[in-house]
């Protein structure tokens, strides 16, 4: 988006960084995920879709060897980044982190311990051949010991259009869904902000295909992942999602949830389909 063209009275990114992030929290799970499957430090971390790169800034701040690679498309989240969140990482910690103006898609030399791809991004892959090919390339990217890990997202309540409010502080965030094709499984999506009694609607936009749990595990075993590990997340008193997350076989049917998909990589020779 151009938030500058949009004229806004306010900091967009600013307020979606507070609404939808939470990094230190993803980056203490990530660890805490490798460590119990690897037994060790993960070293290099990619984020794909990375914007504002929050989790590669947080993850340098976990330990003095800890690097992190990001990429994303588009110039002005990452320039946000670099003048709001890399600013506040110390010399040695920004040294460790490297951001790139590029597509997913497009294969980077380094290997990673852990890539992950978060906020539902890769859901802008419609088709299975399409999501395909970037779960190949996570796969390829990793070394042979890594960790692919991704955020999914599903409930009844995804089955419709809805709105869901939460307050932030001085504003109210709204995650808009504006309707739901039962026959693609194609949805909309926008963040509204409500700031000093004036709503300022779809200040960030998606248009998703809303992927399933077992079709998304099939898909990252066919492109080579040994095995993925659902991590569902569990709810306070109120019913809301209380960030905690634990590894299930079974889910529930409820209103809304969120899970990571946590995917070993094959240790032996990679065997992805052509
Ligand atoms: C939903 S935002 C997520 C930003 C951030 N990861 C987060 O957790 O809030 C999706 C981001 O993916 C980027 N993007 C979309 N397609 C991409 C692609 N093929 N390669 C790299 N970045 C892409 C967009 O520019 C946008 O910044």
């Amino acid at each position: 988006m151009n938030y500058v063209d949009k004229e806004l009275p306010f900091d967009p990114y600013d307020l979606y960084q507070k609404s939808v992030q939470s990094p230190e929290s993803d980056v203490r799970f990530f660890e805490k995920a490798y460590k119990k499957l690897r037994n060790k430090k993960p070293l290099l971390l990619k984020e794909d879709f990375c914007g504002t790169h929050m989790i590669c800034c947080e993850w340098v701040k976990l330990n003095s060897s800890y690097q992190s690679v990001g990429f994303d498309l588009d110039p002005e989240p990452i320039a946000y980044g670099m003048t709001h969140n890399q600013v506040k990482l110390s010399l040695a910690q920004k040294k460790r982190v490297s951001i790139f103006n590029r597509n997913v898609l497009k294969a980077h030399p380094a290997k990673s311990d852990i890539t992950v791809a978060l906020n539902f991004s890769y859901f802008l892959f419609k088709t299975r051949q399409d999501l395909k090919s970037y779960f190949k390339k996570a796969y390829l990217g990793l070394k042979d010991d890594g960790l692919f890990i991704c955020d999914v997202f599903g409930g009844k309540l995804c089955q419709g259009p809805s709105l869901d409010k939460k307050r932030v502080g001085p504003f109210s965030y709204q995650w808009n869904q504006k309707n739901y094709d039962p026959v693609t499984h194609q949805a909309q999506f926008s963040i509204n902000f409500k700031l000093a009694g004036q709503t300022f609607e779809d200040v960030f936009t998606y248009d998703w295909r809303l992927w399933g749990i077992q079709e998304l595990k099939e898909l990252l075993a066919e492109v080579g992942f040994k095995s993925t590990h659902v991590y569902w997340e569990g709810t306070d008193a109120n019913g809301r999602g209380n960030g905690v997350f634990k590894p299930v076989h079974t889910g529930e049917s409820c209103e809304s949830w969120i899970a990571y998909l946590v995917s070993e990589k094959n240790k032996g020779a990679p065997r992805v389909d052509a």
